[in-house]
């Protein structure tokens, strides 16, 4: 078995920043709008006036202060409110793997390996653009890449499955050097219309470059001393998106052909699912929580990272032992973590322990336990 590092990271951030305000005044907007083309039926009691939304509570609810998109000019125009992304030819790069390129040219520079020195690649995230082919084929084609490639999606937990999966890869002697990518375009599968989440994702993709520990050279490497995988089904967040939706012409457009969550049950019964994952996995490798110098959790909510670490350290966490980057980013479902490790692990020393967590739809936890080299 060989010893597995992570030696290189990557992070592609869409150009378009975009502020709760901004959101939130699109969203009333159309809440004005129809509740106007509504008087009638609201006055008569037949139907509930839509509420307004508000900056401050999304701030307060999730800390969450603005996102990165791909367009803002759809999701902003209050006559469409989703991003407007033009089809492509299938002779130009799609749309994610472009993402997903520009992420990875990073990750291998980062590394020092060229497409050459790769024998996989795995697309994983929570939303692909097509059917088929694999987008990982197309990202492999795209860097000159050998060997294999293809997509898998454990929804935001998609980035931890991946670098188990490229582990195994590695540690078993298949692939010397695997490169693992999340190219999310959350804004394309979130409701801009719905009160209770119009605020949640983002767009951004990151990518890891992981190897054998004897043959990386590069100043920043990880080593993966073990990843720990759970799921348990539950509806509590949901996308009913698919391949037989044409089949049945009641569900098409129906809101449950995007992102719908029940926030607050997620909330109660995913951080405790999360904070126990953490414990008995560190259990198991023999390391004290309280050695542990850094946690990249997930990035959905701010006051639920604080309740995950609470759970594991028995004590409040600081931003510099769990980083908190969705302020910025919001929730960018598979890519959190990784942005949260891109951005806030070069300062460790050599020694020095963290955890990269993800949580989210199935349910779904990863966690991968990483020690600096
Ligand atoms: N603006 C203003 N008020 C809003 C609002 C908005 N956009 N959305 C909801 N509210 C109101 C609700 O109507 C409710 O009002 P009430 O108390 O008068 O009934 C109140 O705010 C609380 O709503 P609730 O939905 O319970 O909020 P919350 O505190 O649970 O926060 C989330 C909502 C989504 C931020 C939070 O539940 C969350 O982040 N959950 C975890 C989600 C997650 O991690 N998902 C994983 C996705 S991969």
């Amino acid at each position: 078995m060989h010893k597995v590092v992570i030696s290189g990271t990557g992070l592609f951030t869409p150009p378009h920043a975009v502020s709760n305000e901004a959101l939130v005044e699109v969203f009333n907007a159309f809440v004005r709008k129809h509740n106007a083309e509504h008087q009638a039926q609201i006055e008569a009691g037949a139907m509930q006036p839509l509420a307004e939304s508000s900056a401050e509570f999304i701030e307060k609810a999730s800390g969450i202060k603005q996102r990165f998109l791909m367009d803002k000019s759809g999701v902003l125009d209050p006559e469409r409110m989703k991003p407007y992304l033009p089809e492509r030819a299938n002779e130009e790069l799609s749309l994610q793997a472009e993402m997903a390129v520009a992420a990875a040219r990073q990750a291998l520079e980062a590394a020092g390996k060229r497409g050459a020195d790769i024998d996989m690649v795995i697309v994983a995230c929570s939303n692909m653009q097509r059917a088929y082919p694999a987008m990982a084929v197309e990202v492999q084609q795209a860097l000159d890449i050998q060997g294999f490639a293809f997509d898998m999606n454990v929804a935001c937990s998609s980035a931890t499955f991946g670098i188990q999966t490229a582990y195994n890869a590695i540690a078993s002697g298949q692939a010397r050097a695997v490169l693992m990518v999340n190219p999310e375009i959350c804004s394309a599968h979130l409701n801009f219309r719905d009160r209770d989440s119009h605020f949640i994702f983002g767009d951004a993709c990151t990518a890891v470059v992981l190897e054998r520990a004897e043959q990386a050279a590069s100043a920043h490497r990880y080593e993966v001393l073990g990843c720990k995988l759970a799921t348990v089904f539950s509806n509590n967040i949901r996308n009913n998106f698919g391949f037989l939706n044409r089949c049945d012409e009641t569900g098409i457009g129906q809101p449950d052909k995007l992102f719908i969550q029940q926030g607050r049950k997620v909330f109660k019964e995913v951080c405790p699912m999360v904070g126990e994952h953490i414990v008995s996995h560190l259990d198991s490798l023999g390391i004290a929580a309280g050695d542990v110098r850094r946690f990249w959790l997930h990035q959905a909510n701010l006051a639920m990272n604080q309740l995950i670490a609470r759970r594991v350290l028995g004590r409040e966490a600081d931003a510099v032992e769990a980083p908190v980057i969705l302020d910025r980013y919001a929730n960018t479902s598979s890519a959190g973590s990784i942005i949260a490790f891109h951005l806030h692990s070069h300062d460790l020393r050599s020694g020095d322990v963290g955890v990269i967590s993800s949580f989210g739809a199935g349910y779904s936890v990863g966690s991968v336990a990483l020690k600096k080299l």
